[in-house]
């Protein structure tokens, strides 16, 4: 995916503009580099900047490495940071949180009414015998009520786990029982390109599999429900679940290291990973990087378009502006429905200043060229930011000619769902190399390394690991110390595993060569090879699969699978007698079943074998090498070609 990345231009590197360095918050990016050598030290004046209930005792406990501590014996509420603190300090009715639809519909949250909104859906919980260190699922679409919720939990010390709404109900039912939510907050359902998505039915499918669910709160979103007299008995409406709730609630005094938040994500076996986050360090992380990353200011608009189902929508959507006490607009819709100008359209609108995307939405806008983004004025536009995959230099060229006009920055950020925050990019004042996210942030040091954890040195390829711990670095798996060890950090001792190759360059700027293993990144979207492999095998007219991603120009990779179909079945021919569609088109629709829309299948064929090592198991990356041309590098281990 990213070997076209190289530089273009003769090399140029794109200096900030005067403009850009002169409001920065972080004038000298070597300087700031040079501060995070310190680790503890530098973290820890970050730390300043939030309101603690109680100082910390230890900046970082690492006596059971890899299970490190930040801050401890801190006190410190995320709901009080982000929402309380503001409305005592001058921004009581500043816009909290902006909501803007495909329908031209908007919902403006300020400070204060954040703040009571989030009160009461806390009490409301707590009425529900909700308390600390229970967990609420969520499966809801971008709303306020969304955002509200997450708030609310976090208020009282619940921990929640927000599931992307494009998930089946297997999927749903897998995370609510790993977790053991007694609640499930969920929506009538969602706004997506003229239609109206259903969310309900999918949580009643699933919940029937999940016996710890006593409730089921439901968000009246689209207008689906006249009254209540549709939902079952432990259902019940959001708006009715807070009313006469009482709209003052006391922070919970939670402990800097009491969970936070589980974000289920694709690793390279079947079994998604419940990466946890936990309190203090999280904050502490996310908020420093974007301030000083996006140069957050008190007149900022920022406009991350990601999904709370994903870590980008947890850490920078919500929860980062509004500790910055910052505006956030969130978006329900798709980015070119009622046409490819709607982004463009919501910029000029409310003058969005900061503006966070994924290079395959702007890959997938590019493709319209002037028509829809030459008729709107961006020129709010500050800073931009790219996130989840390699940019390559036409998509990031264009973001920055069209998007940018030639004067914003463009901040390539790299990080994970286990990271918590960016990693490695760059600031507003460095100097760009379109393609590379340039440097490990201050505070953050990477290795890349050989298969014996040795680093590689200036120009090679080879694995990323994170070198020393930072404040926001995931806790663990959920209930799963084992395999916390094992996926992250047995590979090389005392570096944590990224799962990405990279290289780094003469000027220290890190290169992303995509991923060392089986996880795919379907238009920014995280998907296991193994999930896609199980949900196509556990049809009968399947015998064995093999996924993998295949270069695309828009989605940046698309889902190739290789099937071995059973005796006598065709995918040209239908699966069963009297079938209307051949039977490619019954195990599309299976595995959309079984995995939920975000399972986009690009190419499906049938071969009679598949290349595997002498114990049997699916050599993918010979079958990606065939794919894309290349070398078919060592197959020594190949039984079969
Ligand atoms: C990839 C998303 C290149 C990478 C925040 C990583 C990137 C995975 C970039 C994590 C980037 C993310 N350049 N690759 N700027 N950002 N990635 O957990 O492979 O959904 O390991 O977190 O996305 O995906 P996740």
């Amino acid at each position: 995916m990213t070997k076209n990345n190289s530089l273009k231009e003769d090399n140029k590197v794109f200096s900030p503009n005067t403009q850009v360095i002169e409001s920065a918050n972080i004038k000298d990016w070597d300087k700031e580099i040079h501060k995070g050598k310190d680790i503890e030290k530098y973290w820890s004046m970050e730390a300043e900047q939030l309101d603690w209930f109680k100082k910390w005792d230890t900046i970082l406990d690492t006596s059971e490495e890899p299970f490190y501590k930040w801050f401890v014996g801190g006190k410190i509420n995320l709901a009080y940071n982000a929402v309380d603190r503001w409305i005592e300090t001058g921004k009581r009715n500043k816009i909290a949180i902006l909501y803007a639809n495909e329908l031209g519909d908007e919902i403006k949250l300020s400070y204060f009414e954040l703040y009571r909104e989030v009160n009461k859906m806390a009490n409301a919980l707590l009425n529900l015998g909700i308390k600390k260190g229970d967990s609420v699922s969520l499966y809801l679409p971008m709303c306020p009520e969304l955002v509200i919720t997450m708030l609310a939990c976090t208020k009282i010390g619940a921990i929640h786990s927000a599931i992307y709404s494009g998930l089946s109900s297997s999927a749903v039912a897998e995370r609510v029982n790993n977790i053991e939510s007694k609640v499930v907050v969920t929506a009538d359902g969602t706004y997506r390109r003229g239609k109206v998505i259903p969310l309900k039915p999918i949580v009643d499918e699933a919940i029937e599999d999940c016996p710890t669910v006593e409730n089921v709160v439901v968000v009246n979103h689209t207008g689906k429900y006249d009254g209540d007299e549709e939902l079952k008995e432990n259902e019940i409406l959001y708006d009715k679940f807070l009313e006469g709730v009482e709209d003052s609630c006391e922070a919970e005094n939670t402990d800097a290291e009491d969970p936070l938040f589980v974000l289920y994500t694709s690793g390279s076996t079947g079994k998604p990973k419940g990466v946890l986050h936990t309190t203090g360090g999280y904050m502490v992380g996310i908020a420093t990087t974007l301030r000083n990353i996006f140069d957050i200011h008190d007149d900022d608009l920022w406009w991350s378009t990601a999904d709370a189902g994903w870590i980008t929508g947890h850490s920078y959507t919500i929860y980062a502006p509004l500790l910055l006490g910052s505006t956030t607009l969130i978006f329900e819709g798709a980015p070119d429905y009622p046409d490819p100008g709607i982004w463009w359209k919501v910029i000029e609108k409310y003058g969005v200043t900061k503006f966070y995307t994924a290079p395959t939405a702007v890959r997938h806008l590019m493709r319209y060229g002037d028509e829809y983004i030459g008729k709107y004025n961006l020129d709010s536009i500050k800073v931009l930011g790219s996130v989840g995959e390699p940019i390559n230099y036409e998509a990031w060229k264009w973001m920055y000619d069209k998007i940018g006009n030639g004067k914003a920055p463009i901040m390539d950020t790299w990080w994970q769902t286990e990271t918590g925050m960016h990693m490695i990019s760059p600031l507003p004042v460095a100097g760009l190399k379109p393609g590379s996210a340039t440097k490990p942030l201050p505070g953050v040091h990477v290795a890349v390394v050989d298969e014996e954890g040795d680093p590689v040195g200036v120009g090679k390829r080879g694995y990323l690991t994170i070198a020393k711990p930072w404040p926001s670095m995931l806790r663990g798996l959920f209930n799963d110390d084992k395999r916390y060890k094992e996926e992250y950090w047995n590979t090389f001792p005392g570096l944590f595993k990224t799962g990405d190759m990279a290289k780094i360059d003469d000027d220290g700027y890190v290169w992303i060569q995509g991923r060392s293993d089986d996880v795919l990144k379907i238009s920014g979207h995280r998907i296991g090879a193994v999930e896609v492999e199980e949900a196509f095998n556990s049809h009968p007219a399947v015998n064995e699969t093999a996924v993998i991603g295949k270069e695309d120009p828009v989605k940046g990779q698309i889902i190739k699978s290789f099937l071995i179909l059973n005796e006598g079945y065709d995918l040209d021919k239908p699966y069963e007698e009297g079938d209307e569609f051949p039977l490619l088109n019954t195990l599309k629709l299976h595995v959309r079943h079984t995995l939920g829309p975000v399972a986009v299948l690009g190419e499906t064929v049938s071969v009679d074998s598949l290349p595997k090592t002498k114990s049997g198991k699916i050599m993918r990356r010979i079958l990606k090498a065939k794919e894309e041309g290349e070398d078919l590098g060592d197959t020594s281990t190949l039984d079969d070609l």
